[in-house]
């Protein structure tokens, strides 16, 4: 008799139906970002960017919470709530910035600048923001610097091209870690000059992640979030986007009559894809909700470390 694979029965079966269906008997929410493949943004219940993805895992009241996103991002999910069950489709779905910034190196860092207070980008592990005063996203992080008193120092981590549009933006001193997104630093600043001459009349939109030189010619810099209510609210027809290539997918379905071209990559690669983010796929997703498991499981002492500068972000991000 022929033996059927798990793969073969996967292959069989309707993902979409089957996740629902799983949803719904283990009373979880999906939260997804928007690098995810269309498939898993089209099917979560809630699609966001970092800031406001954990605002929904802060707010949620479902018992298990799937997160199509990356490690930091069910990390952080899980320190907000420590009694529900967070899975994530792939435990190796890193980041670079949080994979660049080890905890016992940051904590030299740290000692090395007495008297600085340390912000910390959202993309690093939970030991890195047990040793932060304050979480920020690419959303709240201008935000959260101009709240603090002129004369304080600031350590900034781990993001360095986030880092020097901060200082750009509020006029404040920062030391940064020397930190960057695979993603957002591979972007050609020669092809994105030819595009702008084939297409003249498109606005150059980028992450605050991407390199100076290129934030220096965008014509608009903000998150995921505020990326696509720029291009909804703006009435120009023709976009280089200058951010991980998932985004395109809800910038088409908001404006099907807007043309949005990736900004191009330095090789001839995919290397504008998060490598981390599609680690994720719908069968991995199903998976993990058939089995509850990977789940994210976290030491008590360091999340509730990690979650005061957690809460102190959502206090002042309000
Ligand atoms: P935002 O979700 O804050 O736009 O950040 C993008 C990112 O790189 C997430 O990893
Ligand atoms: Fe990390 Fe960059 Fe991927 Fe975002 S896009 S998860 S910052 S590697």
């Amino acid at each position: 008799m022929d033996t059927v694979t798990e793969t073969e029965i996967i292959l069989n079966l309707n993902l979409e139906e089957e996740i629902l269906a799983l949803k719904k008997k283990l009373n979880a929410v999906i939260l997804a970002h928007y690098y995810q493949e269309s498939e898993i943004q089209d099917l979560a219940d809630f699609i966001g960017d970092s800031l406001e993805l954990s605002k929904k895992a802060a707010a949620t009241d479902a018992d298990v919470i799937v997160f199509a996103g990356v490690h930091f991002m069910a990390e952080t999910a899980k320190i907000l709530n420590p009694t529900k069950k967070v899975l994530l489709p792939d435990l190796n779905a890193g980041c670079s910035l949080a994979e660049g910034c080890p905890a016992p190196l940051f904590k030299k860092f740290i000692d090395l600048h007495p008297d600085h207070i340390v912000i910390s980008y959202i993309n690093c592990s939970a030991n890195v923001k047990a040793l932060s005063d304050i979480i920020c996203t690419s959303s709240n992080a201008v935000k959260i610097v101009e709240q603090l008193p002129p004369e304080q120092k600031i350590i900034f981590a781990p993001d360095r091209n986030l880092g020097k549009y901060i200082i750009k933006k509020t006029g404040r001193d920062m030391v940064l870690w020397e930190g960057s997104c695979i993603v957002h630093e591979t972007f050609s600043d020669k092809k994105i000059i030819q595009l702008k001459l084939e297409y003249p009349e498109a606005l150059l939109i980028a992450h605050p992640e991407c390199e100076e030189t290129l934030l220096n010619r965008a014509d608009f810099i903000g998150s995921t979030s505020a990326l696509l209510k720029f291009i909804e609210e703006n009435p120009a027809n023709e976009f280089i986007v200058a951010t991980e290539e998932g985004i395109i997918y809800q910038m088409q379905k908001k404006c099907p009559e807007k043309k949005f071209i990736p900004a191009p990559p330095e090789e001839n690669c995919a290397c504008n894809q998060c490598p981390y983010m599609k680690l994720n796929t719908m069968e991995k997703l199903y998976l993990c909700m058939r089995d509850q498991k990977p789940e994210i499981i976290l030491d008590e002492e360091i999340r509730l470390r990690a979650l005061k500068p957690i809460q102190k972000m959502l206090e002042m991000s309000k």
